[in-house]
């Protein structure tokens, strides 16, 4: 990646100019930098980045909403690792006054993937018990806050040690520690029957013990394939095409023998769904004036050393969000 300066568009009509503070890493940079982000293709050479916060500077005609000055946060279909951002009100929310810049810029994508993955595509019961992968990181985390505020038992699982009081406290009735115990005998101790719900975005490395843990009726989400990446900040193209290949393909007659369902989502391709965001992002605002939502944990990072805020987030050893700060 490399800094550039680009000349500054005036915001057009119903577009909304921001002084940018601070922005969200997601995993879903990285597969942008590498190249390897579909929903990026065609786009390049592109500024990644989804999320942000920061204060509106101008607005263009037709905007009523914002007025210059305002503290804001908002998504973006790229573009988000800048000084200044311009969007469309559709996409930019007030910053909650109790917020800080660094928590506005990691709230919206985490937050809006983990409150439609639970309550639009995997129809979430209080009763259901649920599992989460990766459950200390960016989303992890959200899914878990958003599954306690329910009422839900969950298993939370996580591939370190260090990780575990992260996920305990996130709010998972047990945590799975990968490093020191192996996940699924833990997993069918604690839910012998299975789970209702399973959400996994490793792919290939647990899709198909997941698939297999669920209960009559239960549902596997897949919003990710982890796994398939490496620690090196390349691509690595034999561990890429071993993963494609070993990430399972299901069977029409056995999903329908055993009564389970898969499913599989990106947000990034529902951006164009304007109230579907407002709406969500309305009742997890509610959520949070009920404080229901306790404070992801935060590592924020200059925005000029980017780089090291992505090794991190490909080390696997990050908890929580990772933020810019420009
Ligand atoms: N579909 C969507 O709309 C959508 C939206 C947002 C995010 N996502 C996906 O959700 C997942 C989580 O995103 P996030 O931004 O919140 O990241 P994150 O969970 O904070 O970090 C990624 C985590 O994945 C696990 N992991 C497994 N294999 C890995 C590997 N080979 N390299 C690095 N990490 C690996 C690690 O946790 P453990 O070792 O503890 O498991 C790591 O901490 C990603 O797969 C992302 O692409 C999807």
């Amino acid at each position: 990646m490399e800094i550039e300066s680009t000349p500054l568009q005036d915001p057009g009509s119903g577009e909304i100019q921001v002084q940018v503070k601070a922005c969200g890493i997601n995993f879903a940079d990285i597969s942008v930098r590498l190249g390897l982000y579909a929903a990026a293709k065609n786009l390049y050479p592109l500024c990644p980045g989804l999320e942000f916060s920061g204060m509106v500077a101008q607005t263009g005609p037709g905007v009523e909403e914002f007025q210059p000055g305002d503290r804001v946060f908002g998504v973006s279909r790229f573009g988000a690792y800048s000084t200044v951002v311009n969007t469309v009100s559709d996409h930019l929310w007030h910053l909650p006054e109790n917020w800080d810049f660094s928590r506005g810029a990691a709230f919206p994508v985490a937050y809006l993937t983990a409150y439609y993955a639970l309550h639009h595509v995997g129809h979430l019961h209080p009763d259901d018990r649920v599992l989460v992968h990766s459950a200390a990181g960016g989303v992890g985390t959200a899914l878990l806050h958003l599954l306690r505020a329910n009422g839900n038992l969950s298993a939370g699982v996580v591939g370190r040690h260090e990780k575990v009081p992260y996920a305990r406290e996130a709010g998972a009735s047990l945590v799975i520690d990968k490093e020191k115990q192996q996940l699924w005998e833990a997993a069918e101790q604690w839910s012998p029957e299975g789970y209702d719900l399973i959400l996994d975005a490793n792919g290939a490395s647990t899709l198909k013990a997941s698939y297999n843990h669920l209960t009559p009726g239960g549902r596997l989400l897949i919003y990710g394939f982890a796994s398939m990446f490496s620690p090196t900040g390349k691509k690595n193209y034999l561990k890429l095409m071993w993963y494609y290949f070993k990430t399972p393909r299901f069977n029409p007659f056995h999903l329908t023998g055993t009564n389970r369902t898969v499913s599989g989502f990106n947000l990034i391709y529902l951006f164009d769904k304007k109230t579907f965001f407002r709406e969500i992002m309305e009742r997890l605002l509610r959520l949070d004036r009920e404080n229901k939502l306790p404070e992801m944990p935060l590592k924020s990072y200059p925005f000029e050393e980017v780089a090291a805020a992505h090794k991190a987030l490909e080390s696997g050893k990050t908890v929580g969000k990772l933020v810019l700060l420009t």
